[in-house]
């Protein structure tokens, strides 16, 4: 079963809109694919296989608590999940519920995530007029479990801190999708704007061994922290503000693709 190229969530930050720019700048020749920040890992899962060695990693054990049921646990998960709705009501029982077992807890957070405005899990989402939408139906729901599952099953799952994690994995053919929270912008459970540490993260990336893509909003501080690595800037449509009736100027968001390896040719040729 291919995997219709999508994620099971839609994650704040989520790369759905920039894996086709991202894929031609990922290099052919790596033994090991590795996302420190997965989030909803659109780029991990864009393609069928990137490497031998295949690594999603988020310090946010929701996430990583999600992906492991659906790779160990397709079934039990699917079984709780085919009697959900999507009523406003269940969505509270859900938000204020506990949940014991780490199936329950999975569910939990697939429901809140997916039901959400802006998949943030704090409240009911609804639209007033459909912008697709088909990834709703119970039937294309399961039928993605299935790929995503199937996808995960090479996958190592890791949670941990990502200075950690790139150190255990680095190596000369080692290839690190990075995709960090963004120097302004809105945070995440496990770290805050105001507290992720980019100057850590540039200190790690500028003593690895292997090869690394970074994706990053375009900022004075960001192109100042990596003065002197290849970068293309890129935009995109903003998710959340991606709605009828915004103007086309504040639908857009300016991003930087950063990399230890030369990147601006393969971009311009996969434009
Ligand atoms: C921009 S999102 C990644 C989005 C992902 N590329 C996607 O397509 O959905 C950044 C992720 O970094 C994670 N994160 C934050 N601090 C971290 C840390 N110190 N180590 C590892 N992951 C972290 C967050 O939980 C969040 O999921």
């Amino acid at each position: 079963m291919t995997i219709d190229r999508k994620s099971l969530i839609n994650w704040v930050g989520g790369k759905r809109l920039l894996r086709k720019v991202i894929e031609p700048l990922i290099p052919t020749d790596i033994k090991s694919y590795i996302e420190p920040f997965g989030g909803g890992a659109w780029v991990l899962f864009y393609k069928e296989k990137w490497a031998d060695l295949e690594v999603y990693n988020d310090l946010d054990g929701r996430l990583v608590n999600l992906f492991r049921i659906v790779k160990y646990h397709p079934n039990a998960f699917k079984e709780e999940i085919k009697y959900l709705l999507g009523s406003r009501e269940m969505f509270l029982q859900f938000l204020n519920g506990t949940f014991i077992t780490d199936i329950q807890k999975a569910v939990q957070f697939y429901f809140l995530i997916t039901r959400s405005f802006g998949g943030r899990g704090e409240t009911f989402g609804t639209v007033k007029r459909s912008c697709g939408g088909a990834s709703k139906s119970q039937k294309n729901v399961l039928e993605k479990i299935d790929a995503i599952h199937n996808r995960l099953d090479k996958v190592m799952v890791e949670n941990r801190d990502f200075e950690k994690l790139i150190t255990q994995y680095d190596f000369e053919d080692a290839f690190f999708y990075c995709d960090p929270p963004y120097s302004k912008g809105c945070g995440y459970e496990v770290t805050s704007t105001a507290n992720f540490d980019h100057e850590r993260l540039r200190e790690v990336l500028g003593n690895i061994k292997g090869r690394f893509l970074l994706s990053y909003d375009d900022s004075p501080k960001i192109r100042e922290l990596y003065k002197g690595f290849e970068m293309v800037e890129v935009e995109r449509l903003n998710g959340i503000n991606n709605r009828q009736g915004t103007n086309r100027e504040n639908k857009m968001f300016k991003e930087l693709l950063i990399a230890n390896y030369p990147i601006k040719d393969l971009f311009e040729n996969g434009k």
